[in-house]
């Protein structure tokens, strides 16, 4: 199937159309600056924007910063205070004219890494993927079933969310040399290691591909690998979301 993924970010909205079947991303993604402040009527017009960009009519999956359950926002951590308990889905679907599915943006990289990435062969057992970025989001997989909605990004590690020590924001606005971070970071996965006892985590978002450079302060005793869709992951796993909303 065709389906147009989004992807809703602190300082874009990129969007793009994705072959559900291959993972493959069909068009070039199309990028509109998240409008200042991210409210949800601007945001809204904005998506508008990227589904008229692509004279797109049909499902669309979204991938939003923040709990959406069943459709209902259900947090506001990165993203404006209006959009606690809003109905994104049909905020968006009324803009848009087009039906439209929101999910996490961490479940959403998650799914697209299950399916199409290095999750593939860790279709047994408990896979974590966190991305970095100005916060951290999460995804967990038990025999590649997700459980949505994890938010381990807000668990507290000395006393704060791991995301105001760890996020790729907190690495730059401090200035931490990359085995400060590093370490950061350790300590965290650390205490998912602890809780969890995965199989695997995955790490994405923009710093992943330094993954070398930090990686080699970690010691942590779970394999821990880079994601393998990088960018496309959130756009990919968003539509993927999407089709399979539309099936069941
Ligand atoms: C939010 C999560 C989101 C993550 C990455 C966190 O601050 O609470 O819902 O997945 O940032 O965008």
């Amino acid at each position: 199937m065709e389906i147009l993924g989004l992807d809703i970010g602190g300082s874009g909205i990129k969007g793009a159309l994705v072959d559900t079947d291959t993972g493959n991303l069909l068009t070039e993604r199309h990028r509109i600056n998240t409008p200042e402040g991210a409210e949800p009527e601007d945001v809204a017009q904005t998506v508008n924007q990227i589904c008229q960009f692509f004279e797109y009519i049909g499902p669309v999956g979204v991938g939003f910063p923040a709990i959406v359950q069943h459709g209902i926002v259900l947090s506001t951590a990165n993203i404006s205070k209006n959009w606690m308990g809003l109905n994104i889905n049909a905020l968006l679907s009324q803009r848009t004219g087009n039906p439209i599915f929101s999910v996490n943006d961490a479940d959403a990289a998650g799914i697209a890494e299950m399916t199409f990435g290095v999750g593939q062969e860790y279709q047994k057992g408990v896979v974590i993927l966190l991305t970095i970025g100005t916060g951290i989001g999460s995804a967990i997989f038990s025999d590649g079933v997700l459980v949505p909605n994890t938010e381990f990004g807000h668990l507290k590690i000395r006393g704060k969310d791991a995301e105001h020590r760890a996020s790729d924001a907190m690495r730059q606005s401090e200035d931490l040399s990359w085995k400060k971070w590093g370490r950061r970071f350790d300590e965290f996965l650390l205490e998912l290691e602890k809780l969890f006892s995965p199989d695997l985590f995955v790490l994405g978002g923009g710093i992943s591909k330094k993954f070398e450079k930090f990686s080699k302060y970690f010691s942590v005793q779970t394999r821990t690998i880079p994601a393998y869709l990088l960018n496309q992951a959130g756009i990919v796993g968003a539509a993927l979301f999407a089709s399979n909303q539309t099936k069941n």
